[in-house]
């Protein structure tokens, strides 16, 4: 809304004959609208950022004449939007988001795929970075995963399970690699447009997710390159991936794609809590900028209904309390993921004390969906990172003492695997796992499983899940729960 605001400004002051507006960016999202028409300067906070603002690159420029006659208004009074936005699923009603990721495919993971980076035979590729960089026919390697990874049939399985959403990664060097990066810039998209159509088809939503962005938002393997963030290093990161973001956004508020993809969420795990001091800045910012590309930039002259994704940062819920408030932000979504794995106290605790961990969050979730839509977009029924290369490519895991500076808890064999070896009684505790977290999970606007399907995880794979019987078909008044 603040464009169209400053539009009406700009058209207001020009009928009048009045100067037309200047606006001085004062760090951090707030803007200082100057000696408007009635010599009043508005501060506005928390919103897009000047690059996104039509002629608002300096504090001088005028804002570019509006297209249409828009009703002048007062910046504050305007506080409230002109239009109301009604995506094609209503995050806030009572009909909770029922998810899984499709991980590992257009964003190749090595635990998820672990035969797609062993038949390299070079045990430099530890993700899709070193998969361009050393694999000379990565391309052809990469495009029949993509073919034969996930199909039609997936999503019609999804549909069957009573599953209403998934989320899709993408990295960013599907779109662009023009800083000479060596990822494999192939048909990543056409990919994920195909998929799009079949989740169409079977009546299922699709949140789109930038998983990867220039210069490692997270520095995992995930990201697409293992090792430091330097995300927040350059402006040009958040540029190019604002294009990218542009890009979509511009291609799903469109007929064909609006009423399935409902969601683009911008980042996927920037870590927040760590990498250099001006992460946290860098990435508010940027979400700031998203939203305004998100809602403002796909659509000509009017706004977008995608909502616009966050992610946490791993700051938890609380630190986002007062971020894009409604009424001037419309129709945004908070990301959590919540693991239990990843630390040698949480792989070693006792089952109560890991539902405890878990119940905890039912609070801060109910608390979080009041400012904005809380999904838990990534989580999982697996209790231990047994998980082959879980932890990296020729990393170990902690569960069994394989992890640099782990101290052996099991044996991995019973944990992981095609899940063949489980036994009844780790069985009973999977499912408890997954009863407990989407009971908690949905007291938000609900959950996506990480992950689909995978090569040899059955612990962290939805359609074993199935198969095996700790996913139930009905996902309806869950028993078992353990709060
Ligand atoms: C508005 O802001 C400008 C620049 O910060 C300042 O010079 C001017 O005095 C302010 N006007 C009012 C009415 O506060
Ligand atoms: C940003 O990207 C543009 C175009 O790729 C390039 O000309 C410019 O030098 C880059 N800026 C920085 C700071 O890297
Ligand atoms: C989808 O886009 C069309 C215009 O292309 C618009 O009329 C419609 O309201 C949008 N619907 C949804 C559900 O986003
Ligand atoms: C990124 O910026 C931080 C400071 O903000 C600096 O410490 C670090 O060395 C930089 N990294 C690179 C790769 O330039
Ligand atoms: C089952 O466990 C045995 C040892 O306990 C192990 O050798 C075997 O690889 C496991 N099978 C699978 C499919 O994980």
């Amino acid at each position: 809304m603040l464009a169209r605001t400053l539009l009406a400004l700009a058209t207001l002051a020009g009928a009048f004959g009045l100067p037309p507006p200047t606006i001085a960016y004062s760090g951090d999202g707030q803007f200082i609208i100057q000696k408007v028409d009635f010599n009043r300067n508005k501060t506005i906070a928390g919103l897009v950022s000047p690059a996104y603002l039509p002629g608002a690159k300096s504090t001088s420029a005028a804002p570019k004449p509006a297209k249409s006659a828009i009703p002048a208004v007062d910046a504050v009074q305007d506080a409230t939007p002109a239009v109301t936005l009604t995506p094609a699923w209503d995050y806030g009603g009572s009909k909770k988001v029922r998810g899984v990721n499709i991980g590992g495919w257009l964003v190749a993971e090595p635990w998820i795929t672990p035969s797609l980076f062993d038949n390299t035979g070079d045990n430099r590729v530890i993700d899709e970075w070193t998969f361009g960089q050393y694999v000379s026919d990565a391309k052809s390697r990469l495009q029949k995963h993509w073919d034969t990874w996930i199909t039609e049939n997936d999503f019609s399985q999804i549909a069957a399970a009573g599953l209403n959403h998934v989320r899709i990664p993408i990295g960013y060097w599907a779109f662009d690699t023009s800083a000479g990066e060596p990822y494999v810039k192939g048909s990543q998209y056409s990919y994920l447009k195909k998929a799009i159509g079949w989740a169409s088809k079977h009546n299922i939503k699709v949140m789109v997710d930038l998983h990867g962005l220039p210069g490692s938002q997270n520095g995992f393997d995930n990201s697409g390159r293992k090792g430091s963030i330097t995300w927040p290093n350059d402006s040009n990161n958040s540029a190019r991936a604002k294009k990218i973001l542009t890009t979509m956004a511009k291609d799903f508020a469109t007929a064909q794609y609006n009423n399935t993809v409902t969601i683009i969420q911008a980042a996927n795990e920037p870590f927040m809590v760590g990498g250099p001091s001006n992460m946290q800045s860098y990435t508010k910012q940027f979400f700031r900028d998203a939203y305004g590309t998100i809602r403002y930039d796909a659509v000509q002259g009017a706004q977008s209904n995608i909502v616009v994704g966050l992610h946490d940062g791993f700051e938890g819920l609380s630190y986002w309390s007062g971020f894009m408030p409604s009424p001037q932000y419309q129709q945004v979504l908070m990301d959590q993921h919540i693991y239990t794995v990843f630390s040698p106290q949480e792989v070693s605790q006792s089952k109560s004390s890991r539902f405890k961990q878990i119940c905890s969050h039912r609070n801060d979730i109910k608390n979080n969906q009041g400012n904005l839509w809380t999904v838990i977009g990534e989580w999982t029924v697996a209790p231990t990172d047994c998980a082959k290369y879980l932890n990296g490519r020729g990393v170990g895991a902690r569960y069994d003492g394989s992890y640099p500076g782990s101290s052996y808890v099991g044996d991995c064999s019973t944990k992981t695997g095609d899940g063949s070896n489980f036994s009844s009684s780790y069985k009973a505790f999977l499912a408890q796992m997954f009863a407990t977290q989407i009971s908690v999970y949905e007291t938000g606007s609900g959950w996506i499983m990480w992950t689909w399907k995978t090569e040899q995880a059955a612990d962290w794979d939805y359609q074993r899940g199935l198969a095996g019987g700790w996913i139930p078909k009905k996902l309806d008044n869950p028993s078992n729960v353990q709060c």
